[in-house]
């Protein structure tokens, strides 16, 4: 349904697509300001959009727009979309495509599931954030602060390294722990943390383990199951698609999670983590951006997503 891609995928004598090859998907680096070619240093706050993942956006927009879950065409199309870019997400997570639900954004999806999540939670009840985190991932827990009475702790980072202060991290962990939120990556130093360690320690405690990934996603290939999360968010406007968020959760967590929602809208996971309509564009980019980086490279850790590929031979 979309354009064929630009960059095709490589043999595996010629692994990785080259810069030229890449450049050229970007239209956005055709621009000129004051007479040069302008470099873009905006990186954190996103990236440049790939021709491809655009014409699947216009491509949906103008041949099968229309809203989900209805007996005619577009609309039995739409539902087809959304569950392959569902599938694609999946892939690229190593999750289920019912672990995958779509919303406006890493920040609103973050709000909804810790209000829901919240709902169960009282005082007595400790959240774990720590200050190497975007306010994102500490905003939404500390709103349960104010709402549902429960403690939230701060762990500490250290200010020479960059890294969590571990020993911190460890004191602030018990018994009486919720969840803990923590970055994969941090967005104003790139400091990667351990998070599977991190999930390892709160699961000893039976608390939930919920990942940042919005800095790290666009950087390492994340794997839900290897960094032994239940829940993990991430925003494809990090990495080459359109302003879409995406959340990960264990399948039987969000099955159980008691978030707000319409009495009509469907009550199956994922979707009853979805409110309202969705940007299904958006979704559609979303899966396209995937699609994107599959074709760059055969690497082990991609062959995952290009198994799910549209590229996929
Ligand atoms: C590390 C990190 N977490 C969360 C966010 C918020 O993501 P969103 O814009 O999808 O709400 C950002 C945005 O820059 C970020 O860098």
């Amino acid at each position: 349904m979309t354009s064929a891609p630009a960059v095709e995928r490589k043999g595996k004598s010629e692994a990785v697509a080259s810069v030229e090859e890449i450049r050229a998907e970007f239209p956005a680096l055709e621009r000129v300001h004051a007479g040069a070619p302008v470099a873009y240093f905006d990186g954190p706050g996103g990236t440049q959009v790939p021709r491809r993942v655009a014409d699947a956006m216009v491509d949906y927009l103008f041949h099968h727009n229309a809203n989900t879950h209805w007996l005619y065409p577009t609309s039995e199309e739409t539902d087809a979309l959304i569950l392959r870019a569902r599938e694609t997400l999946a892939d690229f997570l190593n999750a289920a495509p019912e672990e995958i639900a779509f919303g406006q954004n890493m920040t609103t999806l973050t709000f909804h599931l810790a209000r829901g999540l919240g709902r169960d939670w009282g005082p007595g009840d400790e959240i774990v954030v720590t200050e190497l985190d975007h306010h994102a991932n500490v905003a939404p827990w500390r709103a349960l602060a104010r709402e549902r009475g429960v403690q939230v702790r701060t762990v500490r980072a250290n200010a020479e390294t960059g890294q969590i202060d571990w020993d911190d991290l460890e004191r602030a962990v018990g018994p009486k722990t919720r969840l803990l939120a923590m970055g994969a990556a941090s967005n104003a130093l790139g400091t990667i943390s351990d998070v599977a360690r991190a999930a390892n320690l709160v699961h000893a405690h039976g608390g939930l383990m919920f990942v940042d990934a919005v800095h790290y996603a666009p950087h390492a290939l994340v794997d839900v199951k290897a960094l032994g999360c239940d829940l993990l968010a991430c925003s494809a406007y990090k990495f080459y698609g359109p302003h879409v968020g995406v959340l990960y959760g264990r399948a039987d967590l969000l099955a159980q999670l008691d978030v707000p929602k319409l009495d009509p809208a469907p009550d199956t996971t994922p979707e009853r983590l979805e409110t309202g309509t969705q940007n299904h564009e958006g979704i559609v980019g979303a899966g396209a951006a995937v699609d994107f980086l599959a074709s760059l490279a055969e690497t082990p850790g991609l062959s995952r997503v290009l198994s799910n590929s549209v590229l996929a031979p």
